[in-house]
């Protein structure tokens, strides 16, 4: 009933009908365009979003046959699953992920460029066609092979964007292995956690990084991180300085190895369903958890919104930022523009590095058409001026994108209106490293539909949000706001936890029976449009960098003389949220200010540098409940200064705690501005 009642609404909130000719004749030329001949029903936006919510499995059958190469076909385009709400789609299909982002389009045009390597040093960018990204590929994959890897094992990737990092994912791909990229900025402790939950094989490095001009140390954290992970048994190392590493028994000089290989590597024949790679994220409790996604529908659904939320056409340069350590870089640097035969930018560098004008130099110089950044990003712009922003043509750019994190409206107005000129397109887009690919975003629509500044608005086709209250009731109507859930499955979404699939059911699939549950809330505006509120969880959001407090504060816990901790989100103007840390030392500890420095060395050895709380006060105890949970809604309250709106307390073990924690908070914000 609830969900038909959701398909309903999504249907009921489209936006009015179109003159039918005129929206087919627009689509019929996008279709065609993209190189995907009758992959979409007729019809345009409306047409397809009412099949999608009322015949799922047909339409995306329809889109996965035109859209993707198959070996051999599906027979079954979509399995419900059990709980409900999961599914599995396109069952007895055969495919190879690598061929449909490299051999498709070498067969066609070889020559076009699959890559630009905007490397940190500015003005030295590398193109890389089709056909050298193949060669890279296979001669990458035989060399994988030679050193025993096989379909089914796992691979961690601890690399910056690259040329060669995007061609070691697609190189497992080919041969059927799953990778596991690690965001090359974590420590060696997470990056161990990570090899060793997901039972790696073998690691792809660099010898050392460059960003902003500064050299980072791959090689050596990778040496760090192994020793304690037995099932690693090679250590690929790539070059990107001159400088020597000291190299191992088990460490393989990538690109010499590389040459002698093979150029050509027949593709694996890989079941729909089979792992394509998982990717950690975090969780409100315990350690990151390995995010599984699969072949086809994962590869589909990242194709498709990349198409469509960003009006992609032939011959675009598709300039997304993120890192490849993020989903954000699988999907929109990788999969996505690569399936598609687009031109991806592979941004190595910083925002600032040279200047706060190297975005805009970029854009510039590469012609890019498609700008897709954090909003944390134009939010340090900004500040910097308008003045190297318009110091650069920008004339190329058609659509800018914004992700990971809310987007403030000034930053929204900026990044439009100065960086945009107020003509581009620009798409606030909701989604997660779960859902695999943009679930909400103002395009597509119907043709020049309006866009709400700061709002991620409508869902993209199969798409169906809606809005739970507290007793896990659907909400109906419009000016509502719910925790955001999900109410039928699509090819991209996650299929489990790597080795934990009771945990992948019980954080996305109890509380709300039948639905995905995105730990988002969300208010639907009186038009019908969604605005992302922010987590219900405790997972905060650090310059779009997703992080569990409760990890923070397990890190903390190494501390000898520090107890107890509890660590919450605070807004910061310039990052989103950064964390807030409250700790209890032992009694008999003189010296704070250095357990505090001890405290941030921790986090950044154990996590990473930019999960470093920005703020660490003492108290001399948390507010707990009476069954001895910390109430971090209360930490909360202090830290936003909404103490006169403490809400309820009287769960509370000792009430006056409040009170002292107050004044400890004062009392610090004194001597901090002081
Ligand atoms: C948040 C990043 C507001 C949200 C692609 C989500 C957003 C988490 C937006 C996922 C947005 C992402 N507006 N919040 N446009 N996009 N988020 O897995 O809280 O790194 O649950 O995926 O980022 O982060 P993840």
């Amino acid at each position: 009933m609830a969900l038909a009642a959701a398909r309903a609404r999504v249907l009921r909130a489209l936006s009015p009908p179109h003159p039918l000719g005129q929206v087919l004749v627009a689509a019929r030329r996008r279709c065609s365009e993209a190189g995907a001949p009758g992959a979409l029903p007729p019809g345009g936006y409306r047409a397809w979003q009412e099949q999608a919510a009322r015949d799922p499995a047909g339409f995306w059958a329809d889109l996965a046959r035109g859209w993707l190469r198959w070996d051999s076909p599906f027979h079954t385009a979509c399995q419900p699953g059990r709980p409900a709400g999961t599914a599995r789609w396109f069952l007895g299909g055969r495919l190879n992920v690598s061929v449909n982002c490299l051999d498709q389009h070498v067969e066609k045009s070889p020559n076009r460029v699959a890559l630009i390597w905007e490397r940190d040093e500015p003005d030295t960018a590398v193109h890389v066609t089709y056909r050298e990204l193949l060669d890279l590929t296979c001669r990458l994959a035989n060399t994988l092979k030679k050193y025993g890897i096989q379909k089914g094992d796992k691979v961690a990737i601890y690399m910056p964007v690259s040329p060669l990092s995007v061609a070691s994912m697609l190189a497992c791909a080919r041969i059927g292995a799953v990778h596991s990229v690690v965001f090359a900025g974590f420590s060696a402790e997470s990056l161990a956690g990570r090899i060793v939950d997901s039972g790696c094989k073998a690691v792809i490095t660099y010898n050392q990084g460059v960003r902003g001009g500064r050299i980072i140390e791959l090689k050596r954290t990778v040496d760090e991180a192994v020793k304690n992970c037995p099932s690693i048994k090679h250590v690929f190392v790539a070059q990107r300085t001159d400088n020597k590493v000291q190299m191992g028994d088990c460490d393989i000089p990538l690109e010499e190895e590389m040459t002698k290989a093979a150029s050509v590597c027949t593709p694996e024949s890989m079941d729909s369903e089979d792992m394509l790679f998982m990717l950690y994220t975090s969780g409100s409790t315990g350690k990151p958890k390995g995010i599984v996604h699969t072949q086809a529908g994962y590869l589909l659904y990242a194709a498709l919104t990349h198409k469509y939320v960003f009006d992609y056409q032939q011959g675009d340069v598709f300039g997304c930022v993120a890192d490849i350590g993020w989903i954000t870089g699988h999907s929109y640097v990788v999969y996505g523009p690569l399936c598609n035969g687009a031109t991806s930018v592979l941004f190595e560098s910083t925002p600032l590095y040279p200047d706060p004008g190297r975005y805009w130099e970029v854009v510039q110089r590469l012609k890019i058409n498609q700008f897709y950044a954090a909003p944390t990003a134009i939010r340090l712009l900004l500040n910097y001026g308008e003045e190297w922003v318009k110091k650069y043509d920008r004339s190329s750019l058609k659509t800018l994108g914004s992700v990971g994190e809310p987007i403030n409206k000034e930053a929204w107005q900026w990044f439009y209106q100065v960086v945009g000129e107020g003509r581009c397109t620009l798409v606030d887009t909701w989604w997660q490293t779960e859902t695999g690919g943009i679930c909400i975003a103002p395009r597509p629509s119907e043709e020049k539909a309006e866009i709400v500044p700061a709002m991620a608005m409508r869902p993209f086709f199969g798409i169906v949000p809606v809005l739970m209250d507290e007793n896990g009731k659907v909400i109906e109507g419009n000016d509502v706001s719910g925790a955001l859930c999900i109410a039928q499955p699509w090819p991209g979404m996650a299929r489990t936890i790597y080795g934990d699939h009771q945990r992948f059911v019980d954080v996305y699939f109890r509380a709300y029976p039948g639905y995905y549950f995105t730990g988002d809330g969300a208010y639907r505006t009186k038009q019908g449009y969604y605005q992302i509120t922010g987590r219900t969880d405790d997972v905060i959001n650090i310059s779009g960098h997703r992080l569990g407090t409760a990890e923070i504060e397990d890190a903390m816990a190494d501390h000898p003389e520090v107890p107890e901790t509890a660590v919450i989100g605070y807004p910061h103007k310039i990052k989103g949220e950064g964390a807030f840390a409250f700790v209890v030392l032992k009694e008999q500890v003189a010296h704070v200010d250095r357990v505090k420095e001890e405290l941030k060395t921790i986090v950044a050895s154990k996590i990473a540098k930019y999960a470093v709380p920005d703020h660490i006060l003492v108290v001399k105890r948390l507010p707990k409940t009476r069954s001895g949970k910390i109430m971090r809604r209360l930490l909360r309250k202090v830290v936003t200064e909404q103490s006169n709106n403490m809400g309820d307390v009287t769960t509370l073990d000792d009430p006056s705690v409040v009170k002292e924690i107050l004044d400890a908070y004062q009392k610090y914000k004194e001597k901090s501005s002081s």
